[in-house]
């Protein structure tokens, strides 16, 4: 079902994609039997108020199993007539998954979660809503309750019972693919050479970014900026579309020949036909465009006001995108990209 979706998705893309247009798709994977991308959805947990997902649960795996659900959409694609060029590991900063493995273990005392009960009745009462509701501000902490004569106030009860449980790593990445249609494909890779001018490696490690919006899974911008630098032109012709390319030059200094950028030209043969410019140029460049299907807070639309580009976004939320999409992928100027667009004229949901 979620690759049938997703396949029918990337197929809208490509539908509106140019023919040198790349396509940068972020997947993540879970385990069959669990609950979304895991983790404390209940009050005071830690992803308490975000959207809970339901667990998938596929007949064909075990539970527990890896769904490789990205390996499985980027086959689907491939048979969809995309090429993948890209299946780039982000290293991103966990969710804490506190996994242990085989060992004996004394129990944990019920007095924990007896008073960790009694704080959500209480909570139900002074909030006035029922116990998945509870807003837990404090994010308490239950310490086991000192006088308990059952584990004397260590939260563990006596004997130890054997725990045969099945450790794994935190996971830390998940995927961002690189969709074409084509092995012609725009990219610039002179404008995301790292200093020394070696070519950017597949794992992407960006830096963390700090997000105060509503919006629960907010990209960090050092994620996308390399991604629509290298793909989106900012110089691109006004009349066809195709991007410029750079002019690679070459000096001499005293470690031998070294390239360089010396300007950038048009790739296409469009010509000015009017009379306001010299016949036979090439007509002034615009930046390229940037489409984000699932734009959530707006970082894409971010990264590309900051990068010149003009940008399109799209999201199912409005609650997402009324908050700060707009105000941070708005430009200087009324946007062009943006305001215009139906979707934000709608004013209220209903
Ligand atoms: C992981 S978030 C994207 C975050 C975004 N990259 C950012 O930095 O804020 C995924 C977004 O996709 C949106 N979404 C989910 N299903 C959708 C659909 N069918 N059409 C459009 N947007 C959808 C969600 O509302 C959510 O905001
Ligand atoms: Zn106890
Ligand atoms: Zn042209």
């Amino acid at each position: 079902m979620y690759i049938g979706h997703m396949v029918y998705v990337c197929r809208q893309i490509k539908r509106v994609l140019r023919r040198d247009g790349t396509f940068w798709l972020n997947v993540s994977d879970s385990y069959n039997g669990s609950g979304g991308a895991g983790g404390d959805y209940g009050p005071g947990g830690l992803r308490e108020g975000q959207p809970k997902y339901p667990g998938r649960k596929e007949r064909n795996l075990q539970d527990g199993d890896l769904i490789m659900m990205p390996a499985r959409l980027a086959l689907a694609l491939q048979a969809d007539g995309w090429i993948v060029r890209n299946d780039n590991p982000w290293s991103k900063h966990p969710m804490p998954e506190p996994r242990k493995g085989w060992r004996h273990e004394r129990p944990a005392c019920p007095c924990v979660s007896e008073l960790r009960e009694k704080h959500i009745q209480s909570q139900m009462a002074e909030q006035g809503v029922d116990r998945h509701r509870i807003y837990d501000k404090a994010g308490t902490k239950f310490e086991p309750d000192p006088d308990c004569p059952n584990c004397h106030g260590s939260g563990r009860s006596g004997g130890h019972a054997f725990k045969d449980e099945s450790w794994r790593h935190t996971r830390s990445h998940e995927f961002v693919f690189q969709l074409v249609k084509q092995r012609g494909y725009y990219s610039n890779s002179e404008i995301i050479k790292t200093p020394t001018g070696a070519n950017p490696l597949s794992v992407i490690v960006a830096k963390r970014h700090n997000y105060s919006g509503k919006h629960f899974a907010v990209f960090p911008p050092g994620l996308v900026m390399p991604l629509v630098r290298a793909s989106v032109p900012i110089r691109a012709c006004s009349t066809c579309g195709k991007p410029w390319a750079p002019v690679i030059d070459r000096v001499q200094d005293e470690d031998g020949w070294v390239d360089f950028v010396s300007r950038y030209e048009a790739t296409c043969s469009c010509k000015i036909v009017n009379n306001r410019a010299p016949r036979g140029e090439s007509p002034d460049p615009e930046p390229g465009w940037v489409l984000d299907p699932f734009m959530g807070s707006g970082t894409t639309g971010l990264v590309a006001r900051e990068f010149g580009v003009n940008f399109v976004g799209v999201d199912i939320s409005f609650e997402y995108l009324d908050e700060q999409a707009k105000v941070r992928t708005r430009t200087g100027q009324p946007s062009k990209a943006l305001d215009g667009l139906p979707m934000f004229d709608v004013g209220e949901t209903s």
